[in-house]
């Protein structure tokens, strides 16, 4: 059985007072604790919650602290990796095929602003509305990570000299990758808008649509095409800097994906009249819609096979991941019989920080400069 995650599937926190939530939605600062009275964990949601979202404790939803905990023992920062081989290599006319250099620079192309987009939906629209502070403090983290992950590919453009204006605005230019993001984009119009609040049953499934659009598609499918180019190279003894820093991206990204999963499992298991017929046959078209995406995708950055990948290896690879995504929140798989045609991917997803993947980074991670007092 493979292991796609680091760690076991989630296992939503269950409401132990059995009480259902207050439909009145808890304003932004959240200082509406009402009767005075001191909050009880039992009392807290993650959505429309009434108890004051100041007060970290008493935890109701212990996976989202230990998440957070594990995010932060994953700390990392693009300019630790050594990069000069990737320079010497990308510098060397014979050092890439026209191919591979195209899978580098449509990566780039899309990530560069991808983890913006992640980042902007996290700060400006779900942390609002999401009203257990333990599941925002893991949100702080993970808005900080997207920054840290365009930074690591801003640090891979500078590192390469490549255009930067060609890279940073390929997400306008590249069709491929500009119909990936107009996908995405009304996910986040919506949840922003400042008159958006939930506390109704259509606002409230469209955060959850939100959410799973963010957690499954974006972090949990979109970038897979990706990683897996890279990771490729790497494998290859190519571009092994890139190769490690998207090594960290993914570590990061499968958390994410996974913290998304259990906040979309417990929303479901606090509100389960969202869960309509109706909302999940939405959810199924976007599904499949977002796997034709990610696959055009595929064939507009390998027009011929390259790497020993090829376009059509990844419509199964996608509907694989899309299947899995699909069983952790409780759908049926889209795609019957789709097995994983790189197994490989799924020995990247386990890496763990002690392992010095391709040797190019110092294994002691240093925390912070020491302070003086002088
Ligand atoms: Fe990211
Ligand atoms: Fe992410």
């Amino acid at each position: 059985m493979l292991n796609w995650d680091n760690e076991p599937a989630a296992k939503p926190a269950v409401p132990v007072d059995g009480g259902a939530a207050s439909p009145v939605a808890a304003t932004a600062a959240g200082l509406n604790t009402g009767t005075g009275n001191r909050i009880r964990a039992a009392d807290k949601r993650i959505i429309n919650g009434e108890t004051d979202v100041n007060q970290l404790v008493p935890f109701k939803y212990k996976w989202a602290w230990e998440k957070y905990l594990a995010t932060c023992a994953n700390h990392w920062m693009p300019q630790e990796i050594n990069m000069s081989r990737d320079i010497a290599l990308w510098k060397d006319p014979n050092g890439l095929t026209e191919d591979e250099r195209r899978i580098v620079k449509r990566n780039l192309g899309f990530f560069v602003t991808a983890d913006s987009l992640a980042a902007n939906n996290i700060v400006l629209g779900t942390y609002r509305h999401i009203t257990a502070p333990e599941c925002r403090q893991f949100l702080l983290r993970q808005a900080f990570e997207e920054a840290i992950h365009t930074h690591a590919y801003q640090y891979i453009v500078e590192s390469l000299d490549l255009d930067e204006s060609e890279i940073f605005n390929a997400y306008h230019e590249v069709a491929s990758i500009r119909n990936k993001d107009e996908f995405l984009i009304p996910f986040i119009d919506q949840i922003s808008h400042p008159d958006f609040k939930t506390g109704t049953v259509e606002n409230d499934q469209k955060l959850l649509e939100s959410l799973i659009v963010f957690a499954c598609l974006m972090e949990g499918l979109f970038f897979y095409v990706g990683f897996t180019q890279i990771l490729a190279l790497g494998r290859q003894n190519k571009m092994t800097g890139a190769a490690e820093q998207y090594m960290y991206i993914l570590r990061d990204e499968s958390m994410h994906c996974n913290f998304g999963i259990d906040l979309i499992n417990t929303i479901k298991l606090e509100n389960p009249h969202l869960w309509t017929e109706e909302f999940r046959e939405k959810i199924r078209k976007l599904f499949v819609q977002a796997v034709e995406l990610e696959y055009a995708y595929a064939e507009d950055t390998m027009p011929r096979g390259v790497l020993g990948l090829n376009a059509s290896m990844f419509k199964s690879y996608l509907r694989f991941i899309a299947n899995r995504r699909c069983q952790q929140i409780g759908l049926e798989p889209l795609y019957p019989h789709e097995e994983n045609p790189f197994p490989w991917m799924a020995e990247m997803i386990d890496l763990k920080k002690e392992r010095n993947f391709f040797e190019t980074r110092v294994i002691e991670y240093q925390t912070g400069g020491a302070l003086s007092w002088d």
